[in-house]
Parts: structure tokens; sequence; C-alpha cells
């Protein structure tokens, strides 16, 4: 078994490099499902959800190869099987993104139902009802969900909530067909933003790209080519070596970032005290003496992202102050809190609202990740925390973040990987 250990060892400095998103490449390698040819995707993020993505394709009939490190070259030969296994599906939730492209193309797809997560249940009623309204029908049998349109029509589709997945399967499957899909309430993150480029260098009609209303023209089937694509940055990882300096103190240039993909979250930081300069390759960050405590509440983009969350409390833990969040997308994604509190956090939670009381500093202890995010957040608290804080659950965290210890170590971080006898 591996563990992460961290100790707080005074002010960080230095450069960091932000990969690639995790929540866009999943999506754009899915999308390779849409037609034959040879795909090259650049500043992949190394992380495990890309492998298990690969394994996916491979099973249904795209090859993955890393010709060199942040690079993917994706091979569709057209011989595609529209199924998504069990064991596959059940480990990723962005297997999801497989059903428009799958759908759209072969008019039939067979794919296990994906699971809960750790943070709550994540239905996917919309993406159902959004296929089913473009004239897909849908059967349920042993775990499998079984999709059929021989051809998908175009459609009016309102979001009752702007999912980023059902956004995302919806527009895939939108690009073959018969006639124009309008969806209203849409996902915007940059993310969104990325994929809706990567589909028009394709040779997809997608308009309103970046706005709530997404309109895409359908193009035959066989029209689209395969393109080389440079992957958004990372804004959830960028945002995790934002809350290391800012509990940690020092300066960091947090290279590679877009700083007017995070503007809220950067707002908020500011007041929490944090200095932002942006600069030529991104962002220069400057730690306060202590920060400063405030409310926040998630929101879909451009709102404060849920993924930023464990980030943000941990923060607060070590503020000036009490501070109030508000989590309004997933409301059991409190589980971390508990693993702060072991750290001595003074954090209250009640229904979908947490009230962090900070406190100087943190004790270290042996804490365990229980999602990607929340196992960053401890990584975070262990740079807050007297000793040393080990963290279990490591491939979480492995899932999502591409070297997360080594890019700490470059910035001065005292950190390591250990393995360790699991039985201990
Ligand atoms: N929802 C429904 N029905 C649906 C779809 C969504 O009720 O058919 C609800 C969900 O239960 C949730 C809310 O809508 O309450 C948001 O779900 P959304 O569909 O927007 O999220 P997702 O596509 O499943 C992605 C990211 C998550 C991130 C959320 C919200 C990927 C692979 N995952 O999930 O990222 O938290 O958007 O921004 O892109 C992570 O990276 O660690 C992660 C969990």
């Amino acid at each position: 078994m591996e563990t992460i250990a961290v100790r707080s060892t005074g002010p960080l400095s230095g450069p960091v490099v932000v990969p690639g998103a995790k929540n866009s490449v999943l999506k754009l390698m899915a999308t390779t499902l849409l037609t034959d040819g040879v795909f090259e995707l650049s500043n992949v993020p190394d992380i495990v959800d890309v492998s298990i993505m690969g394994d996916l394709l491979d099973a249904i009939g795209v090859r993955m190869s890393r010709p060199e490190p942040g690079a993917l070259v994706l091979v569709n030969d057209g011989d595609i099987t529209p199924v998504a296994p069990y064991e596959l599906v059940e480990r990723i939730r962005a297997s999801i993104n497989v059903l428009g492209p799958l759908l759209t193309r072969c008019g039939h797809v067979r794919l296990s139902l994906p699971g809960g997560d750790d943070f709550g249940a994540r239905p996917i009623d919309m993406h159902v009802a959004g296929l089913e309204a473009m004239g897909a029908t849908f059967k349920y049998s042993h775990g499998y969900l079984e999709a059929f349109a021989d051809r998908l029509h175009g459609a009016d589709i309102t979001f009752d909530f702007p999912s980023v997945g059902a956004t995302e399967n919806l527009l895939t499957a939108a690009v073959f067909a018969d006639g124009t899909t309008r969806i209203d309430n849409a996902a915007r993150e940059p993310e969104i933003i990325d994929l809706c480029e990567f589909l028009v260098a394709m040779g997809a009609d997608v308009s309103g790209i970046g706005t709530s209303t997404l309109v895409i023209r359908g193009v035959e089937r066989g029209s689209l080519h395969a393109v080389a694509h440079r992957t958004v940055p990372d804004r959830i990882q960028a945002a995790t070596y934002l809350a290391a300096v800012a509990v940690a103190g020092g300066e960091l240039d947090v290279v590679g970032v877009r700083p007017e993909h995070m503007t809220m979250l950067l707002d908020r930081f500011g007041e929490m005290g944090l200095s932002m300069t942006p600069t030529s390759t991104g962002l220069r960050v400057v730690a306060p003496e202590r920060l400063r405590s405030i409310d926040v509440a998630t929101l879909p983009y451009p709102g404060i992202a849920t993924d930023y969350k464990p980030l943000i409390i941990t923060m607060l833990a070590v503020a000036d102050g009490v501070g109030i969040v508000t989590e309004n997308l997933y409301p059991g994604r409190f589980r971390y809190v508990e693993e702060l509190q072991r750290l001595g956090a003074d954090v209250r939670t009640s229904g979908h609202h947490a009230v962090v009381r900070g406190v100087p500093r943190l004790s270290g202890a042996p804490v365990k990740a229980h999602d990607i995010r929340a196992g960053a957040a401890m990584v975070v608290a262990g740079l807050a925390a007297e000793g040393e804080t080990e963290i279990t659950g490591v491939s979480h965290i492995d899932r999502g973040y591409d070297d997360l210890v080594g890019r700490l170590q470059g910035v001065g971080a005292t950190i390591e990987r250990r393995t360790v006898d699991a039985a201990r």
C-alpha cells in the first residue's frame, strides 16, 4: 500500500506547472469514437483515469498509445463494438461519455450503468431524457442500459440544471442527428468549451460555444475527421497549488493556469488575503501572513465549483474567523470533514452547510483520502499541520493528480510517497 506523508515546513516558493484537465481529456478521448482516424492529444495529464479510459476505449475498438509524456495518440480504425463493460465503467464516472458518441455513430449502445461516488448518488436521468427527446429508446436489464436510435433527430432541450455530463453527451450525440439540436441551460465549464472546440475542429457544426445555449446542426455520419488538439489546463489542480501556498505561506508562479477560467474563485481567494498577479505564463501568487475567513457557496460554472470545496474548507480551517460553506451540487460531499477534524480543524456540518472556525494550526495525524478532491485537500491540510500527516487512499489522488507529490517537492514542501505494509 502507498501513502503520502507530508509535514509543514514553512513557505513554498518557485514555479509549478499545471497539467491538462482530467475532466476535459477524458471527454475528448471518448469523443474520438465519433469518427475514424488518428487523433493526437497534447497537454494530457499523467493520471490513472486516463489509463482507465484508454482501457475502456480499447475494449470498444480505439487503440491508445503514449508516444511521449503529456501526449496521447488514439487510433480509431472503424472497428467499433458499442459495448461498455461493467469492470471498466464502474471504475470511472466519465465512462458515461461514450454513450453520446456511440449512439449517434452506431445507432445502438450497451453500457453498464455507472455507479455512485463516495460523495453520493450520481443519476443520469437528464442524459436519458435528452436522448429520448432526440428519438432514442432505452431498455434496462441486468445492470446494463441499452440505447437504440437508427438516426437521432434534432430537438429543443432545456435542462433543469446545467449538468456537465448531460451537456457533453447531448452535444456529442447531436453531431450526427438529423436537423438542429438546441440545448438550453447547458453547462459552460471551460472543459465544455474545450470539447466544443474539439468537435468544431473535427468538422461538427456547433454554435453558442461558452454560453448556456448550445446549437448543434447535425452533419452526415462519416463527414468528420480526426484532429490534433491541446487539452485545456486543469483549473482544479491549479487551485490546489494556490491552496497549498495559501496555507503554507510563500509565493508561487503557477505556470500554465488560465486565470480567466477561475475568475470567481480568484476573487474569493483575494478576499481571503491572497495576492495574485497575472504573468506571461500564468499567475503569481503570494500568501498573506494569515488567511481571512469568508462565506462560500458552490454553484455550476461560472460559480465556485464543488470540486474546489475541500480545498476551501481546508483553507478556512486555518483562517482568521468563521466561514460558512454551502454545497449546492452534492449534498453528501462533506465526508472528508471528519478527516479534517482528526487534524484539529473546527468544522461542523448540518445538511448542506459547513461552519468552519479557523484555528492557527492543525495537528498532523493519519488520515484517509475518500475521493480525488478530498485527497488533495488532505495533502494541503498536511502542509498546515504541526508534525506529520500520513494519507492513505492515495489511489484516489492518483486518479486525478499528475505527480502532486513531485510538484510540491519542487516548490519546497516536505512530502513523500511511501510504500507501507498494508496490514500495519
Ligand atoms: N444530475 C442529475 N441527473 C443527471 C445528471 C446530473 O440529477 O442526469 C445531478 C447530479 O447528481 C449532481 C449535479 O446534477 O447533483 C451535477 O452533476 P453533473 O452532471 O454536472 O456532474 P458530472 O458530469 O457527473 C462532473 C465532474 C465532477 C464535478 C461535476 C460538477 C467529470 C468526469 N466529473 O461530473 O468532477 O464534480 O461535474 O462540476 O467531469 C472530480 O473531478 O473529482 C469530479 C467529481
